[in-house]
């Protein structure tokens, strides 16, 4: 746990982002959203998916964004589907990984590949209801409030340091779908915010807490 040292003390230089997606691309869209707002100083430099029918491709597309659409079906092993992953992403100098709804968990060798420098959104407060459906996961529970959260990506699922948190009440009238849709509003707010956080520098990794200089 407390081997992660690594330090970043200046701002990243590579402002070059790589967002990997499997399905709509909502987030995605928030990101390229606050790029063209300026209100984060980034590039999207690749969308890639495992999915040639994700949506989220069609987005980036009339966004002038380079895509790429790698099916891990056509690979042997989640290594050889990684490998061509960061080729993908090497290729085009990204500095910054963002998953952005990527369904498919990473090998410990991608992680290693872009040490912290690989981000997550998780529709709920982490640790709680980590993996599939976790919006009704929160809901079937009766929790009283759930959220979104941004964390850096290590080989454990859903695990990591969490960057951002946005909590939203669940509302006694609430179905799974609604509650989704409110926590969703919320991905889209903090997720190019934590982005942001991460590409200006100044914070530290301290045992598993992410640490921003006061
Ligand atoms: C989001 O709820 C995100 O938190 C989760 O997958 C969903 C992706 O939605 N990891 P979208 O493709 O960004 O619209």
């Amino acid at each position: 746990m407390s081997s992660r040292k690594a330090a970043p003390a200046k701002a990243a230089a590579n402002r070059r982002l790589g967002v990997l997606i499997s399905g709509r691309g909502s987030n995605l869209q928030a990101i390229t959203d606050a790029i063209a707002e300026q209100r984060l100083d980034a590039e999207i430099a690749v969308v890639i998916s495992n999915r040639r029918d994700a949506p989220g491709l069609e987005r980036a597309r009339r966004a002038g964004i380079e895509t790429v659409a790698l099916r891990h079906t056509d690979y042997g092993s989640r290594e050889a589907f990684d490998a061509a992953m960061v080729g993908e992403l090497r290729q085009r100098d990204v500095g910054l990984v963002c998953l952005a709804g990527f369904m498919r968990l990473l090998s410990g060798s991608f992680v290693a590949a872009f040490p912290n420098a690989i981000l997550n959104i998780h529709p709920s407060l982490l640790p709680a209801f980590v993996g599939l459906d976790a919006q009704r996961q929160a809901w079937e529970h009766g929790v009283k409030v759930s959220g979104a959260t941004v964390h850096i990506v290590t080989p454990e699922l859903d695990d990591g340091p969490i960057v951002r948190q946005a909590v939203v009440p669940v509302l006694p009238t609430d179905s799974a779908d609604s509650l989704a849709a409110r926590i969703l509003v919320e991905e889209h707010r903090i997720y190019p915010e934590a982005i942001r956080v991460i590409l200006d520098g100044g914070w530290r990794i301290d045992g598993r807490r992410f640490v921003e200089q006061p």
